[in-house]
């Protein structure tokens, strides 16, 4: 049996949908089952919904009673190396074979994982797994082409959105990308000590985005560049924390300092997954860049 933590979040629920359209079961971690419902995680067939925090393993034992390999997503927050060791810990007092960890890769040329807290930790958390003593597998995804709903209000509203990028490229892919490739490693197994990449299938620089999301919704859409604290200012004021921001912060100095971005498809590749251009991604979500929906 197989276990997808995360299960409300943005990966999860893509990849546990996934399981309920291949009509393949699976189990999945939530820890609130008002969200999970919210998610329509309970109307999907197949899916085995338990209760648990990935923190407190005393929660864990009907979550992990009876599972072989687990994908482990928690959210990116500042205790994420903690919750997850916490979670490799209890995976392992209860004998699962292979632990599959969402990680996450920066697509830019030369990047130092070291400079962005979260890819820092992502490494730390690689790191652990290997040495626990099960079977691993790291899925490490670039920047997530979703990452451009959070600009959908401002573009439907001004036609724009507002960043501070430069010409740096960036080479996003689409979460139902990921969803197919875990939902294919999952179910076949294998891949024990690989690292498997991804990102989509361009480099693009933030016009190249706005002309795609321009040619989508069939609508002028200009990208507006903004200086680093004009950008801290707006994710502020949006809601995000400060350590948030501080985050953002590292992430963007290092892809100022790297910006070409690299292509790499060897992961679609490898599960037979067609990597969908970000012009398809922007035609999917038309009515929220077009301010429809
Ligand atoms: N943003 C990017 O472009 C990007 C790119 C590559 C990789 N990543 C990485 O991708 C991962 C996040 O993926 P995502 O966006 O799909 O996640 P997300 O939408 O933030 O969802 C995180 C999920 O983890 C669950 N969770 C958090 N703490 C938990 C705990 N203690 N016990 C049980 N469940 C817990 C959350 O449950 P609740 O609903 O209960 O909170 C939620 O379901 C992060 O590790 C991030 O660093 C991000």
């Amino acid at each position: 049996m197989i276990l997808v933590t995360g299960a409300t979040g943005l990966n999860g629920k893509a990849i546990v949908r996934e399981f309920a359209r291949q009509k393949h079961e699976v189990r999945a971690l939530v820890r609130d089952p008002a969200r999970a419902s919210a998610a329509g995680l309970d109307e999907l067939a197949g899916v085995q919904l338990v209760e648990g925090d990935m923190r407190r393993p005393e929660t864990l034992g009907a979550a992990l009673d009876g599972i072989d390999c687990v994908l482990m997503i928690s959210t990116a927050t500042e205790d994420m190396t903690e919750t997850q060791g916490r979670f490799i810990d209890a995976c392992k007092q209860a004998g699962v074979a292979h632990a599959v960890k969402f990680s996450g890769a920066e697509s830019n040329i030369g990047y130092d994982a070291t400079k962005f807290r979260f890819t820092r930790m992502h490494e730390e958390i690689e790191r652990y797994l290997e040495g626990a003593g099960m079977a691993w597998t790291h899925l490490r995804p670039s920047q997530f082409m979703q990452v451009y709903l959070r600009d959908a209000p401002t573009i439907a509203a001004e036609g724009a959105f507002h960043l501070a990028l430069g010409d740096t490229e960036l080479s996003p892919v689409d979460v139902e990308d990921i969803a197919k490739v875990a939902f294919r490693l999952l179910r076949d197994g294998g891949h024990d000590g690989e690292s498997l990449d991804m990102t989509g299938p361009e480099a693009l620089t933030m016009s190249d985005v706005a002309a795609r999301i321009s040619q989508a919704t069939g609508r002028p859409v200009r990208y507006v560049d903004v200086s680093p604290e004009v950008r801290r200012c707006n994710l502020l004021a949006s809601g995000i924390s400060a350590g948030f921001a501080d985050a953002l912060d590292e992430q963007l100095a290092e892809r100022l300092r790297r910006p070409k971005s690299r292509v790499h498809l060897a992961t679609h590749e490898m599960f037979g997954v067609r990597a969908t251009p970000f012009v398809e991604f922007a035609r999917r979500h038309a009515a929220m860049f077009g301010g429809q929906a």
